[in-house]
């Protein structure tokens, strides 16, 4: 059961230990003031009292665990954590704007598909965004490379992930079945390196967007990824360069433009303090424009 509690809330024992102390004391000191206020009010042992007593547990437990998780250190595990209940019961606003409750009858909960073939810190970033998302879940890590880290990310982090083989994705029926299966209901591209197909395209109109680490149109295309990009922009001595995420089409990094943003390019940048600067970039903005789009895909 320890195991399990440590991979859910990923901690590590010790922190585990003292989470466990947390609930404890909190749960005992909020009884013992739940008690000693009804007693307080002279309120008698009675139906009257059951009902104030769970009222006030109610009330008084958040408050309870939170003070004392601050001498335990875990201050910012139940501040999430009591978040996390309190929107699940509705009292707690998502701190995501756009992304509304739908109409009863609909799916409430958006399935994200990460497809990348590379490290993946992309892909962290955006699982990190919506791990305790109210109603956007990356479902699924989608990847054609059996080495790629982006692999060891989805299985630290408990997400499905599903390896594809270049016949079957463009000869066959592009895993649509697959992606079907897991309720993908939205396509991010991170670092993936192939073409999309256009039956894949087809089956997600308007809802399949890549990050680029440059300033489209330009040194976008084949053969434009990672530091080639970046040597490009180098060699050619642009003043800026900067991200673009954008639909997919049919060709590379040609389809609609949907966010940019910007950063200098510095006399004495190599591609590497230039992939650094753009990777801040990627990491700070990615995940924001996907719940802007996914917000209103559900609205
Ligand atoms: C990013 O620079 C992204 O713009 C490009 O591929 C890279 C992926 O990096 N499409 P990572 O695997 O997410 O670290």
């Amino acid at each position: 059961m320890f195991q399990r509690l440590r991979q859910k809330w990923k901690v590590n024992g010790p922190q585990l230990a003292l989470i466990i102390c947390t609930f404890a004391i909190g749960g005992s000191l909020t009884g013992y003031a739940g008690r000693t206020l009804l007693n307080e009010f002279g309120i008698h042992q009675n139906w009257l009292w059951v009902v104030l007593y769970i009222l006030l547990i109610i009330m008084l437990w958040p408050l309870a665990v939170i003070l004392v998780s601050i001498p335990f250190g875990q201050f910012s595990f139940f501040l999430k954590y009591i978040r996390k209940i309190g929107k699940r019961a509705g009292v707690v606003r998502s701190r995501e704007s756009g992304v509304r409750s739908q109409p009863s009858g609909t799916k409430l909960t958006t399935h994200i598909a990460i497809f990348a073939s590379g490290a993946g810190s992309n892909a962290q970033k955006i699982i990190d965004y919506f791990r305790d998302h109210s109603s956007i879940k990356v479902a699924l890590v989608v990847c054609n490379n059996p080495e790629a880290g982006v692999l060891k990310i989805a299985v630290r982090e408990n997400i499905p992930s599903l390896i594809i083989e270049k016949e079957k994705f463009f000869r066959g029926n592009a895993y649509i079945g697959k992606l079907k299966e897991k309720q993908i209901d939205f396509i991010v591209l991170a670092g993936f390196l192939w073409k999309i197909p256009s039956l894949l395209i087809k089956a997600y109109p308007g809802k399949i967007i890549n990050i680029h680490p440059a300033l489209l149109p330009n040194y976008g295309g084949k053969g434009m990824f990672g530091h080639h990009v970046h040597d490009a922009v180098i060699a050619n001595k642009e003043k800026e360069s900067g991200i673009t995420v954008h639909y997919i089409d049919e060709l590379y990094d040609h389809g609609q433009i949907i966010f940019q943003a910007r950063c200098p390019v510095l006399e004495n940048d190599t591609a590497d303090s230039l992939a650094q600067r753009i990777q801040a970039l990627e990491h700070y903005h990615y995940p924001a424009v996907i719940e802007g789009l996914v917000g209103k895909l559900t609205r």
